[in-house]
């Protein structure tokens, strides 16, 4: 995966990550209860993947439901269950036919077999899609992603496959949820506040943090552009200085 580059040379994110948040607030300004902000929230979802397949991004990550969305109301839970296995099942051909590649990360196996069944039929069918790879992290916490990748490299260490010595931050990385594509470019979260939320913890550590006080629903394509426009005027540093960017660009160039 490469950086995007737009047709005016501009440097586009190759992977974007997105906290979907502010359905509730949307839907208690209207009166609505809670679930019509959710279901706008798919269709907020379904235009931010139109325009990530638009400009060509790579990745994009959405947190659908986290560890700690279990916690709701139980009536909200089971809303969103069924919102997800309507929403996949209603998208997931036209996103097939965008050469969508959808993946789930977060533990899977607390889901209903119907919705775990909807979850494999979604990834088998656009397994081998070339295009825009959409994440979808459902019952996905950073701190369990974390535990997780321990647990599977203390069973490799402990069956001899590798040695505590091999245990470094590249190992580590290749252990994590979406080990397999470079780490998100650009976290959006929408809906005021300003924090992570146990989101991709490992992923996110050099990725620029854009936060909005747009509600999800109302995140529009010109809400996508403005994000954009944002990143492409950051300069992303990785602990280096100022200087030596512009040195190392003036050898590339
Ligand atoms: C946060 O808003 C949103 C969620 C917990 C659910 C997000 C899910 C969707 C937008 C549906 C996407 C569906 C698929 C299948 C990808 P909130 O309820 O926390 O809002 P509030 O902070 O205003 O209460």
């Amino acid at each position: 995966m490469t950086a995007m580059i737009d047709s005016t040379g501009t440097v586009l994110p190759g992977h974007i990550a997105v906290v979907m948040d502010g359905n509730g607030r949307w839907a208690n300004k209207r009166h609505l209860p809670r679930a019509a902000g959710h279901k706008a929230g798919v269709d907020a979802t379904r235009r931010v993947v139109e325009n990530c397949v638009k400009n060509n991004i790579e990745a994009l990550t959405i947190f659908a439901f986290s560890s700690e969305n279990w916690n709701r109301p139980v009536s909200e839970v089971s809303n969103l269950m069924s919102l997800f296995v309507s929403t996949i099942m209603a998208e997931v051909k036209k996103l097939n036919k965008k050469n969508v590649c959808v993946k789930f990360i977060g533990d899977r196996t607390r889901f209903s077999e119907k919705l775990q069944g909807k979850i494999n039929e979604a990834e088998v069918l656009t397994e081998k899609n070339t295009g825009l790879h959409l994440n979808i992290a459902a019952n996905y916490g950073g701190r369990w992603d974390i535990v997780n990748a321990c647990r599977l490299i203390t069973e490799e260490v402990i069956n001899g496959d590798k040695k505590l010595t091999d245990i470094d931050e590249a190992m580590f990385d290749s252990f994590v949820s979406l080990s397999e594509m470079p780490a998100p470019d650009l976290f959006i979260r929408t809906g005021g506040e300003q924090r992570i939320s146990n989101f991709l913890i490992w992923q996110l550590a050099y990725s620029e943090l854009y936060f909005t006080d747009i509600l999800w629903p109302d995140f529009s394509d010109e809400d996508f552009d403005a994000a954009l426009n944002w990143y492409t005027g950051r300069q992303r540093r990785f602990g280096k200085t100022g200087t030596q960017l512009l040195d190392s660009e003036a050898v590339e160039s």
